[in-house]
């Protein structure tokens, strides 16, 4: 028998890549790929890219002519180019950069090991199609490695929203959800192999609507709930959300569900009701406040969090201390802001651009008011008791890591504590982005 080939994949974006990244990693493992984290080391190179903002296209090209020398050195190197950027640019890719030897769209993970084996025989390889089967069932995880006490679990991906920005609806597609059922068995799965939390993941996870066991629509709520009944399972997360889809029972799950975690990431991009319009966001900044402050009503310590796009095509000044005054008035633990990035065939991009100086200002004030708010919320928790999941040592001997139920990373000495061990710790310090604790005794 042959040694087994080496596969290094790099995954840049979000959290559904990191997802996707290892599901592609277990369907080589079945065509004789072990993984490498030594990219010289590797026989194949897969980019798992990102399309989100135009920055995040261009690193993929940098970092794919860094691979010429190594490529030259040993031909036989294989390089592949996975995720948003394959999806949204296909054969391009290859023309651009002819190092490249296989494009694989999101949709199409499952068919790797086939397209592996015709590089082998010198071939290049291109997998764009939205496919009928269900990805997720053939990519269906092999034998079982033990795993660290957090996992991502898509359940939902696409997206049919198209907000005028954004590049999601092309490159992910329609939305589609997956059956409850299997989401079950797999979240059974991964408790088995040591996992403790799961953040349930899709592009609108909130607008998941996925056929239930003994038929019927299940939402997401009612998806959490089934979880929460499974042993061992002491952790729920969910991401990303639109305003629109948090349906009263979700609300309602965030009042009354023990292992549903008060975090919730909401996005809501602008606080101009002239922007969310041209945005196509199809909500207000009321409607938005409104939701926000029926989910605070049912889970009064919820941590907030958002994103924010600034310089959007028109945005004026008065739209901009919109947003301002939006994000005083949720007060949020945490968020992401971003300077809008023009997306080839989306609606924005061929609309009056705001002056690139004026959106760099923009984005400076809104993130030193965001940065005001993660601190004062992160002071806020000194002195209080909160619960942690510790995931991994800390850089200080004996120190150990985890994330609190607010997902606060959380620093404690604790040489007894073990990766996976839930433990109740008393805040006694905030730092840049973490809290220091320490253990309580009973
Ligand atoms: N420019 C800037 N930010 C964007 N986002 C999505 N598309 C763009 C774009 N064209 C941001 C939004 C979204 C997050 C994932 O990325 O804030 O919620
Ligand atoms: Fe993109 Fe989110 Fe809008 Fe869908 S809801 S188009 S993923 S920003």
């Amino acid at each position: 028998m042959s040694a087994p080939k080496k596969l290094f994949i790099k995954t840049y974006g979000c959290q559904m890549n990191v997802y996707d990244s290892e599901r592609m990693a277990e369907a080589m493992g079945g065509a004789g790929y072990t993984e490498t984290h030594d990219v010289s080391d590797a026989d194949m190179i897969l980019l798992n890219t990102c399309h989100i903002r135009e920055k995040a296209a261009e690193k993929v090209y940098s970092e794919l002519g860094r691979f010429r020398d190594l490529k030259d050195a040993r031909p036989d190197l294989k390089i592949g180019v996975a995720g948003c950027v394959a999806q949204a640019e296909g054969e391009e890719i290859m023309r651009r950069q002819p190092l490249v030897d296989l494009v694989v769209g999101p949709q199409s993970y499952h068919r790797l090991p086939e397209m592996a084996a015709r590089l082998a025989l010198g071939e290049k390889a291109l997998d764009t199609d939205f496919p009928e089967e269900d990805k997720f069932e053939q990519l269906k995880a092999r034998p079982k490695a033990k795993r660290g006490p957090t996992a991502f679990l898509t359940v939902q991906e696409g997206c049919d929203k198209f907000c005028a920005f954004c590049v999601v609806p092309y490159t992910r597609g329609a939305e589609v959800s997956r059956p409850a059922g299997r989401i079950l068995d797999e979240a059974r799965g991964l408790v088995e192999r040591g996992v403790r939390e799961i953040t349930l993941l899709g592009q609108n996870v909130n607008a998941y609507h996925g056929a239930g066991p003994q038929g019927g629509d299940w939402s997401l709520a009612r998806l959490i709930w089934a979880l929460s009944e499974v042993d061992g399972l002491e952790r729920i997360r969910f991401t990303t959300s639109h305003p629109n889809d948090m349906s009263d029972d979700l609300i309602e799950a965030h009042g009354s569900c023990a292992k549903l975690m008060p975090y919730l990431h909401l996005p809501v991009q602008s606080g101009s009701d002239r922007i969310l319009k041209r945005m196509n966001r199809k909500h207000t900044a009321q409607s938005y406040l409104k939701v926000i402050e029926r989910i605070r009503a049912a889970r009064p310590d919820i941590l907030l969090s958002g994103d924010f796009i600034v310089g959007f095509p028109e945005e004026t000044d008065a739209d901009f201390q919109d947003t301002l005054r939006l994000i005083e008035a949720v007060g949020y633990g945490t968020a992401y802001s971003f300077k809008y990035s023009t997306r080839p065939g989306t609606p924005a991009a061929n609309r009056a651009q705001v002056d690139a100086g004026v959106a760099d200002e923009r984005l400076r004030r809104l993130q030193a008011l965001l940065t005001e708010q993660q601190h004062a919320v992160q002071q806020s928790m000194v002195g209080r008791d909160v619960s942690v999941l510790f995931e991994k040592p800390g850089r200080m001997l004996g120190q150990m890591v985890g994330k609190s139920e607010y997902l606060h990373a959380v620093h404690v000495v604790a040489p007894d504590i073990q990766p996976g061990d839930i433990a109740r710790v008393r805040i006694t310090e905030s730092g840049t982005n973490s809290l220091a604790g320490v253990l309580v005794t009973v």
